[in-house]
């Protein structure tokens, strides 16, 4: 069976702006499904572009100087000069001023006023200059746009309008009925509540009197197209509907990618655009958070906007990728840091990913001469200690978890993994056989399996990080057009052929030196961190008289006037309260339901009055607290050895 084709959209991006971190995460969100569903032999059509009409454009343009048209030339050539900078490989870039765009988007507005779905109106509201459209009295905040903190203006005149209200029930139920349609579920939820009010038909013009940059309507010159309006055919238009070979091959595969500031346009307006034209509507709506910086929303007039090159510049361009998807949880906001990235960078790819690669490659040069060995299919066996199993294993959970948005838990797969390939060397101690001639057939079929095992996680690697993936491609002898980028590639084992040449081994991550904020150089003392402060030794004895627990927070709230202090009511297997001086880095709310790891036979000591029983653990950072918890739900009480 020929696996299906593959549509994935980015949000088109306004020109009002110059390209951040925002932009580049969820364009290389993009390219990730893209090359991994490329990976399961897929046709893949990736789109992006620009947003290029309406009000903020025509604004920015006259501050520039510019006639909207140039100034939108000048900072479309900026977004699509970045990509491939990012080694983002897209498809197509659209443009909402490339004429076929113009004429889909008067061809759409034409058949759904002919269905008599777009009236003509005299209206007065409120509008905000920044949302640029009309907003109603309940999303207001103190009277005040939520999104740009501005008084709306009040704006009486004719319109024309799309009736909207008369596809509510019918999306209501569709969403129902396919509960990925939106995902993750917390958008999905947002999207209904907002559907539970009556839904407002929605004003897609402007007149020229007011607004001359945009799309002019095909039945009344004396008006554009509402900017979203606009916007949002840019995901048919691109495929050439109705008639396009790619319109009819990728249309009913598509899948958007947004981040929350545009749910509504994507999950209420453009369905219902698509039903009232007679278009399919699209598969799944993806939506991610925000990236904040520090604890701060990254803005323009803050000056606190990040440039995703000097990000590669600083960083390396697969650390700065890997950092993006492996620190996010798709849907929720992530805080951007450069001491968060180091850290990342540090201990996931230069010691757990680049050390083990090291080390592999080396021996294979130490003890082969840097040929794949043969090995002895008698000797195997005994010797794989379930490490193609492994493999296979990580190959299944990268892969749910690419199919769900869910890339931090692809990221985990992998890395168990590479922690387990980090094991195999320890217990198999290949320089141990190494002195012994009568154990040179087992050698031979530890480096073997180390070196496929380096060959699945190249593989794995390959959608996050292609650059990696492609140097450990060359390094372990591999032909580019194998099936090595395939998934089916990375479920077959014994690939390598024994006695194909290795080629002496390079450094993949460099340590970021946390000082200078940049690469160690090659050579340069690389993965020797300061030696550690640490306090007197002590006896394994002394370590087993600490009582230590997992408990889970069933309550937990502030102590007056103690600013640092919170009262925890932790399950121990029995009730036990706690005081704890966390409340800098969590609020009451944050703990409940927590496990947490507690002191449990601690001194009883009064603090601000209360009697606390315990202690619980926590990592102390620059950033605040950590608290030091356990990787899965256990039962309250169970000691730690
Ligand atoms: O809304 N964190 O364009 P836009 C994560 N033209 N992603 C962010 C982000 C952040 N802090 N800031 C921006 C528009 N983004 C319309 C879209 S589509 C038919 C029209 C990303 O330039 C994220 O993808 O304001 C968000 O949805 C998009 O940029 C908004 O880009
Ligand atoms: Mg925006």
């Amino acid at each position: 069976m020929t696996p299906s084709p593959f549509y994935i959209t980015t949000p088109i991006y306004y020109v009002n702006a110059r390209p951040h971190l925002g932009h580049a995460y969820t364009t290389i969100i993009a390219d990730v499904v893209s090359r991994f569903h490329t990976m399961k032999n897929r046709e893949v059509y990736f789109l992006t572009g620009t947003d290029e009409h309406g009000d903020k454009i025509a604004r920015a343009a006259k501050e520039e100087n510019l006639s909207p048209k140039a100034y939108a030339d000048r900072i479309s050539d900026e977004f699509k000069a970045l990509w491939p900078k990012l080694n983002i490989a897209y498809h197509q870039f659209i443009r909402t001023t490339d004429p076929h765009h113009v004429s889909t988007v008067q061809k759409i507005l034409q058949k759904i006023h002919d269905a008599g779905d777009i009236y003509f109106s005299e209206y007065e509201g409120k509008y905000c200059f920044g949302c640029e459209r009309f907003i109603t009295e309940h999303e207001l905040v103190n009277g005040k746009c939520p999104d740009h903190g501005t008084e709306p203006e009040t704006i009486k005149e004719s319109n024309y309008f799309f009736r909207m209200g008369k596809y509510q029930a019918w999306l209501m139920d569709h969403i129902q009925s396919h509960p990925d349609f939106i995902r993750p579920k917390r958008y999905r939820n947002e999207v209904l509540a907002f559907l539970r009010e009556p839904l407002e038909d929605l004003c897609i013009s402007r007149p020229k009197t007011r607004l001359q940059w945009g799309i002019t309507l095909p039945f009344d010159a004396n008006y554009v197209t509402y900017v979203w309006f606009d916007a949002l055919i840019n995901y048919i238009s691109a495929l050439d509907y109705p008639n396009g070979e790619g319109f009819q091959k990728y249309w009913p595969v598509v899948q958007h990618i947004t981040a929350k500031d545009i749910l509504k346009p994507h999950g209420i307006y453009w369905p219902i655009m698509l039903k009232a034209a007679g278009i399919p509507v699209y598969q799944h709506l993806n939506v991610h958070g925000y990236w904040n910086i520090g604890e701060t929303k990254m803005s323009k007039s803050i000056g606190n906007v990040v440039d995703p090159l000097k990000m590669v510049e600083t960083f390396g361009l697969d650390a700065f990728r890997f950092f993006l998807l492996r620190d996010m949880v798709f849907g929720l906001d992530s805080n951007f840091s450069d001491a968060i990235l180091i850290e990342r960078v540090n201990s996931d790819l230069a010691n757990d990913f680049g050390n083990l690669f090291s080390r592999v490659i080396a021996m294979a040069h130490k003890y082969f001469q840097g040929i794949v060995p043969e090995v002895d299919p008698a000797i195997e066996e005994e010797f794989q200690l379930g490490l193609a199993r492994d493999a296979a294993k990580a190959v299944d959970g990268f892969e749910a978890g690419m199919e769900a948005f869910e890339f931090h838990k692809a990221i985990q797969s992998i890395w168990e993994f590479i922690s387990r390939m980090n094991k195999y060397v320890d217990v198999m101690a290949p320089w141990d056989l190494a002195k012994q001639k009568s154990s040179k057939k087992q050698l031979e079929a530890v480096l073997y399996n180390l070196l496929e095992g380096l060959r699945v996680i190249a593989g794995l690697v390959y959608p996050i990080m292609p650059d990696t993936a492609e140097k450990m491609r060359k390094q372990l002898g591999l032909d580019a057009e194998a099936s090595f980028f395939t998934l089916d590639g990375l479920r077959a084992w014994n690939v390598l052929k024994a006695g194909t040449p290795l080629e002496k081994s390079i450094t993949l991550f460099p340590r970021i030196d946390t000082a200078k904020f940049a690469p160690v150089p090659e050579g340069e003392e690389q993965n020797q961190p300061e030696p550690l402060k640490l306090k007197p030794e002590i006896t394994y004895d002394q370590v087993e008289q600490m009582d230590l627990r997992v408990g889970r927070v069933r309550h937990a709230e502030k102590i007056p006037k103690a600013k640092k202090l919170l009262k925890l009511e932790i399950d121990l297997g029995e009730e036990r309260t706690v005081v704890a001086g966390i409340a800098g880095s969590y609020s009451p709310e944050d703990m409940i339901g927590k496990q947490v790891i507690v002191v449990a036979n601690l001194k009883p000591a009064k603090l601000m009055g209360v009697l606390s029983n315990g202690m619980v653990l926590a990592a102390a950072t620059e950033d605040g607290l950590s608290l030091a918890t356990v990787d899965a739900p256990v039962k309250p009480g169970t000691p730690l050895r």
